[in-house]
């Protein structure tokens, strides 16, 4: 998109967004409407909580002096009696820690989903030219964000622990013997069962990648952009403390590295659409001040019924259902995995204990992207649709796989992800034969 029919010339941050995978996904997922979905990164539908809104909003609009009060604007990081309830929210998470519980106010900030955290963040945080380090793969959208404030974005090593400590410091190590140090800004993770891959940052990894963060902050900040989107959706597996909480300014100067962004879309409501955003001191004006000219507060009314949701406890409530119900998910797209996929050669996939994907990567003959055989023919014959993996990789980076798919069990019931992931391995088994 360089020129418009009527001769527009949209501007840089238009023309880069232009080229992100998300605008082609939603292109293709427009394209592909007769498809079973295994492509739609959505929540379930079922289980939305249509009563706890409903209710939560009869009781805030009830007193005609509180409703009026919660439909005018609120302030650019949200009312401080809101923050106050999403404090002790995140001291729930955190298992009351002090750290948690003693949180300043000012460092919290109520955002429009995370996504505007993470998007604010960065607009703060890089000049044009500046790094980002991120785990391979890791979350597209964010990769467009980066791509958009004119980051340079470098993938690290990752394996099913995360983001692997040793590989961060060896390309630190070479980026400093690059003279490129400087440039180094931030660490992006996405540390409970990522979005593509379901992969969690090990317990073992987590104060070891803080330490290494820590090691090369000597001469300038970097920070970590823990990404927690995913945090609530976990099935199984052992509890993980957030790298947050490894984050003690106390031994280190009084510098905190991490930026933490938690949000209710996953565990609530995307059309809600509220985000919390825990900042080290130093960013709250600078990300105020673009929030500020952005839009001085997320919606004031979203962010009070999440608010009395939390305060009714009904939010917990909401979040044990809901697991079941993705465990069910999980388990019925694992279970179809090993029925359809395990006598394919050279096929493997990640079981994840939370979040809404699983990840697959087929022989390296069988490319994935949108012009490969594999997905013309899910497409078009077996009328199936998922994500290339490789749109969750820098696109600069030349030694991308090519072979990966993302597949999301969130939206389908059960029976239709069992028939959709039939029909993926019947596509999958004829450009195989194909090939042969
Ligand atoms: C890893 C990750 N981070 C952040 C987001 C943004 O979600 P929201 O803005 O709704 O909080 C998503 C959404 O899919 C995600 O997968």
């Amino acid at each position: 998109m360089n020129t418009t029919a009527t001769g527009f010339q949209p501007a840089i941050m238009a023309r880069r967004a232009s080229e992100q995978a998300i605008g082609f996904l939603i292109q293709q997922g427009l394209e592909n409407a007769d498809c079973l979905s295994l492509a739609a990164g959505f929540v379930d539908l079922q289980t939305l909580p249509v009563q706890l809104v409903k209710d939560a909003s009869a009781k805030l609009l009830a007193d005609a002096a509180c409703g009026k009060r919660i439909l005018q604007y609120g302030t650019t990081a949200g009312p401080e009696e809101l923050r106050s309830v999403f404090r002790d929210y995140l001291a729930e998470l955190e298992d009351h820690s002090d750290k948690a519980t003693n949180l300043p106010l000012g460092q919290i900030m109520l955002t429009t989903g995370s996504q505007q955290l993470l998007a604010l963040a960065s607009q703060a945080i890089f000049d044009e030219g500046d790094i980002c380090l991120v785990a391979a793969p890791t979350y597209f959208v964010y990769l467009g964000v980066l791509d958009g404030v004119g980051a340079n974005t470098i993938p690290v090593k990752t394996d099913s622990d995360g983001m692997c400590p040793e590989a961060l410091d060896a390309m630190l190590q070479q980026l400093a013997d690059d003279g490129q140090l400087h440039k180094v800004k931030m660490v992006y993770v996405v540390s409970y069962h990522d979005n593509p891959a379901g992969i969690s940052l090990s317990n073992e990894r987590r104060p070891r990648l803080m330490e290494v963060v820590k090691k090369w902050s000597r001469d300038h900040h970097i920070y970590i952009l823990e990404d927690a989107a995913y945090r609530e959706l976990q099935y199984d597996g052992p509890d993980m403390p957030s790298l947050w909480s490894f984050d003690d300014a106390a031994s280190n100067g009084g510098r905190e590295h991490v930026i933490l962004a938690l949000t209710f879309s996953k565990s609530f409501s995307p059309g809600v659409r509220v985000g919390m955003g825990v900042l080290p001191q130093e960013l709250i004006k600078p990300v105020s001040d673009l929030k500020g000219n952005e839009d001085f507060g997320s919606t004031h009314l979203s962010q009070n019924i999440v608010a009395e949701v939390l305060k009714q406890g009904t939010y917990r409530t909401h979040v044990t259902g809901l697991l079941k119900s993705y465990q069910l998910k999980r388990d019925a797209m694992l279970a179809a995995a090993e029925e359809f996929f395990s006598d394919i050669d050279g096929v493997s996939w990640l079981r994840p204990n939370g979040g809404l994907y699983v990840w697959m990567s087929l022989p390296e003959s069988i490319e994935t992207g949108f012009k490969s055989a594999l997905f013309e023919r899910a497409t078009s014959v077996d009328k199936v649709m998922y994500v290339p993996g490789e749109l969750c990789y820098p696109s600069a980076w030349k030694e991308r796989p090519k072979n990966q798919m993302r597949l999301s069990f969130g939206v389908l019931n059960p029976e239709d992800i069992r028939e959709s992931m039939k029909r993926l391995a019947a596509a999958v088994k004829s450009v195989a034969a194909k090939q042969a």
